[in-house]
């Protein structure tokens, strides 16, 4: 199987598969406990039907939307996700690349192994970084000012890794960063030449945003969950974030909001937008889906910030039910991070293109000629939502 033959994210993902060392591979495919959420965040788009409209005259589309001012061509985006030059040599480049060519945002995580200025030199395209709030102010106070000096357009600051999640197959197979090689995982790392040649002999793995500060995750090996207990501040709360806010002075979002009692005080602080995401099922297994808590958070605070719905996306209509919730756009970081592992920037840039074509399909058979166009008229539920227990 190569590249030509990506049509979805699941062929991808078997591609990465192949790819990458198993722990590699583990890290981004797998999620807390027993992966129930992960599942949900997809399976969660069947329980919903769309209805298409007809005879709409759908020779010309636009699928263009706009999140947090900036207008963008697909009404959809790549989350920020880290470590991405484990995945790929190419890392954040290919996937900001990849993003500026198909017109639309990114993001990249406070554990980038590029830094904020490299990608705030070489992307004209919205751009966004994903702030994790540590205990160590000055670092926290820094990738702020970075990103005020490299003219990022937003500021995600992360709510839902106050602690790590138990992410049981990093635990088998000993992931961490930066890699460190165990009696189980030698072979893997054997077993994948390319990928090894490249990680010892291309620009060294550093967690570039971080590494003036803390050594844990460049120089000390650690897992990522780890890393989020040990390193994050778990006193964060509301006045922390409206202080993030206050310093950083431009679009602000809350990436891992759920509940509408949050949304409700995202407004409250002055944050335009909020990625409705549980961390693709990281985080805390079993809380519910994005997707199905999509309604009653566009119901509450639509009409004052836009709402994202991050999370579960592997197909055009799954974009196109979440719009037709009311969500600004979607998200997701696997289903470019699998394309990314097997083919770099040309493999981010097929799936988007995959993406784009089925997104278009998609509103020609609805019958929407914009995204405007799509609303709850367009769906119908196979079991009715339910609301608080
Ligand atoms: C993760 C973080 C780093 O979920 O976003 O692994």
């Amino acid at each position: 199987m190569n590249l030509k033959h990506c049509f979805n994210t699941q062929q991808f993902r078997r591609l990465a598969k192949k790819r990458l060392p198993g722990p590699i591979f583990h890290y981004i495919d797998g999620a807390a406990d027993d992966e129930v959420t992960l599942r949900r965040n997809t399976s969660a788009f069947d329980d919903c039907d769309l209805v298409p409209n007809v005879l709409a005259g759908v020779e010309n589309i636009d699928m263009s939307t706009t999140v947090m001012g900036k207008k963008i061509d697909l009404p959809l985006f790549l989350s920020p996700t880290a470590l991405q030059r484990l995945f790929h040599y190419e890392g954040e480049y290919a996937v900001a690349g990849a993003a500026e060519q198909f017109g639309t945002w990114f993001g990249i995580s406070s554990l980038a192994t590029v830094g904020i200025e490299d990608i705030g030199a070489r992307i004209s395209s919205p751009k966004m970084f994903q702030l994790y709030y540590h205990k160590d102010k000055g670092l926290t106070n820094s990738m702020i000012e970075r990103c005020k000096e490299a003219d990022f357009d937003a500021i995600a600051l992360t709510v839902d890794t106050i602690v790590g999640g138990n992410r049981e197959r990093d635990l088998v197979t000993g992931f961490t960063s930066p890699p460190r090689l165990t009696a189980r995982s030698v072979f893997s790392f054997a077993a994948h030449p390319r990928w090894t040649m490249n990680y010892l002999f291309r620009d060294k793995f550093e967690l570039s945003n971080l590494k003036d500060y803390v050594d844990e995750g460049t120089n000390v090996s650690m897992s990522v969950s780890d890393y989020f207990s040990t390193m994050l501040d778990q006193s964060m709360d509301w006045t922390a974030a409206e202080q993030v806010r206050k310093n950083w002075g431009k679009e602000f979002c809350l990436k891992g909001i759920m509940s509408v009692a949050d949304a409700r005080r995202a407004v409250d602080i002055g944050a335009t937008a909020i990625m409705v995401s549980n961390h693709g099922g990281r985080q805390l297994d079993g809380s519910r889906t994005p997707f199905d808590q999509l309604a009653e958070i566009v119901d509450a605070v639509g009409d004052k910030i836009d709402v994202i719905c991050d999370g579960g996306i592997q197909r055009g209509t799954h974009v196109l039910k979440a719009l037709s919730v009311g969500a600004k756009a979607c998200s997701g970081g696997r289903l470019y991070l699998y394309a990314l592992a097997a083919a770099g920037q040309a493999g981010v840039e097929k799936t988007l293109s995959n993406f784009r074509a089925e997104i278009e399909r998609g509103m020609k058979l609805m019958g929407a000629r914009s995204v405007a166009d799509l609303g709850r008229d367009n769906l119908r539920y196979r079991v009715p939502p339910t609301g608080a227990a």
